[in-house]
């Protein structure tokens, strides 16, 4: 199995975590619902806050990296920022900073 088949498969694995994440909503996700796992961005530039809380990786980290390395997908994001690595929770979090990063790359 090829290094893209393998991060191929994480990502389908990764999007259906999140969407099995979305669908139990009486379950709250403590990085997500709980102000208290958030506090530690509390007066920060948004830019500096952790998008993934486990491997405390900033957005301007994963936004910086896409530009530099011209990513464009989730996995690849994940290779080189070790973001999204743990948990799982920050899956849509990193993504909407790629789509972003990519639209505002298409668009300039
Ligand atoms: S918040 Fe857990 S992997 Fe990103």
């Amino acid at each position: 199995m090829s290094l893209k088949d393998t991060l191929n498969q994480e990502d389908a694995l990764n999007q259906e975590d999140s969407l099995n994440r979305k669908s139990s909503s009486n379950q709250p996700d403590s990085h997500q619902t709980s102000n208290v796992s958030w506090n530690s961005n509390a007066g920060k530039d948004p830019l500096d806050r952790n998008v993934c809380i486990c491997k405390k990786v900033t957005r301007r980290t994963v936004i910086d990296t896409i530009k530099a390395r011209h990513l464009t997908s989730v996995n690849a994001i994940r290779c080189f920022t070790e973001a999204n690595t743990s948990c799982g929770a920050c899956y849509d979090g990193v993504k909407e900073l790629l789509d972003q990063t990519l639209a505002a790359r298409n668009s300039g």
